[in-house]
């Protein structure tokens, strides 16, 4: 088939999302449920509530998608894209099973896939092959080097927390309310406050630089810095009902975490060049990449020092969406990648 219309289906986290994309690089519908006035009393994701409200949306989402371009899935969709992982495998199972029964009962190929190619959807140009790619978000923290569809060399994760793990935990720290009526969860809550603040009064070591066995490692850590915002806290006596400690905090936070990812960032680019891999980006997606403070230093990294755009999907297509798993479908059918209607899901699956 030279040209074809892929349903992509996510349910790996708190948002029920399904997307149709066409193999011309158009997102022909979208439609999504948020889940967030549900969480945030919590304070986080509730694993059971999350599933049971896929439950019972999923198939609402997926008519809903279909009806705004009046499509017909019989005859207009021609594969079927999940998300696999990562996610809490309870809810990556809902749309697991919803698109395998779609994909058996009505024959339509099946493609179980996962994110890193969504900047190639979205961005004007298709960005080609091979680029560096900087996962970021609740279940990655990668640093990747992308050579083809299927092809990724992994230079570095996390050895412990995710950022968005450390966005998380330190917004809940710091008592920031999550932005009403928004995605981004508390990550985007921590970005906003942290606007007002500066990270000029606080210092606050950038993870791993003084380990001499690590600091030349491409993995990166992220459980030291919230512990490390919690001790200054508690070295300074700083008063948390103040809110413009609280902003400081935040902004001390977000640059340490902004410096780290440089600092890994340069060993990549380093190891691509005595590789003699030549980068055509470097490509940031996840639902941290939606942060416009972290998109800031790492186009100014990637411009200044190394001569490359930086390249990444739109707030809205950044975290867990149907478009980025349909275009994935689109991309894997392509090369003649399909999956088997038993495939299970992978809650850790690295990418
Ligand atoms: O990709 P994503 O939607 O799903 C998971 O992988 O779970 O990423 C969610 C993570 C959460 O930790 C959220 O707090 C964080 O991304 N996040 C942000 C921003 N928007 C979402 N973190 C920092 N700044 C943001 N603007």
């Amino acid at each position: 088939t030279s040209h074809f219309n892929v349903l992509g289906i996510e349910t790996s986290c708190d948002d029920t999302a399904v997307a149709i994309v066409n193999s011309s690089r158009q997102i022909l519908a979208e439609s999504i449920r948020f889940q967030h006035n549900l969480h945030e009393p919590a304070g986080g994701i509730i694993p059971n509530v999350a599933m049971m409200s896929h439950q019972r949306n999923l198939p609402e989402v997926v008519c809903d998608a279909l009806s705004k371009e009046s499509l017909d899935i019989v005859k207009d969709i021609d594969v079927i894209a999940v998300t696999r992982g990562p996610g809490l495998p309870g809810c990556l199972a809902i749309g697991l099973s919803a698109a395998k029964t779609l994909a058996a009962v009505l024959r339509k190929p099946l493609i179980g896939e996962a994110h890193a190619l969504t900047a190639r959807l979205t961005h004007t140009e298709l960005i080609p092959f091979p680029y560096l790619t900087l996962l970021i978000s609740g279940g990655h923290t990668l640093i990747l080097v992308t050579h083809g569809v299927n092809k990724h060399t992994q230079l570095g994760t996390t050895l412990d927390d995710s950022i968005g793990d450390a966005y998380d935990k330190t917004a809940r720290l710091l008592k920031i309310p999550w932005l009403k009526g928004q995605g981004g969860g508390p990550g985007a809550a921590l970005e906003q406050f942290a606007l007002d603040g500066t990270s000029d009064n606080y210092r606050v070591p950038i993870p791993m630089r003084k380990d001499p066995r690590r600091k030349n490692e491409m993995n990166l850590s992220f459980s030291g810095l919230k512990t490390s915002i919690r001790d200054l806290i508690e070295r300074e006596q700083l008063d948390l009902e103040d809110e413009k400690v609280r902003k400081n905090l935040a902004a001390t936070f977000q640059q340490t975490a902004i410096r780290h990812l440089i600092d890994k960032l340069e060993l990549a680019f380093d190891w691509c060049r005595v590789k003699e891999i030549r980068l055509n980006a470097l490509v940031i997606s996840g639902g941290v990449a939606s942060n416009k403070s972290i998109r800031a230093s790492l186009e100014k990294l990637a411009n200044d020092q190394f001569e490359l755009p930086l390249i990444c999907p739109p707030p809205r297509l950044c975290t867990d969406n149907g478009a980025m798993i349909a275009w994935a479908g689109v991309e894997r059918f392509r090369v003649g990648l399909k999956d088997d209607y038993t495939i299970d899901h992978a809650p850790k699956w690295s990418i």
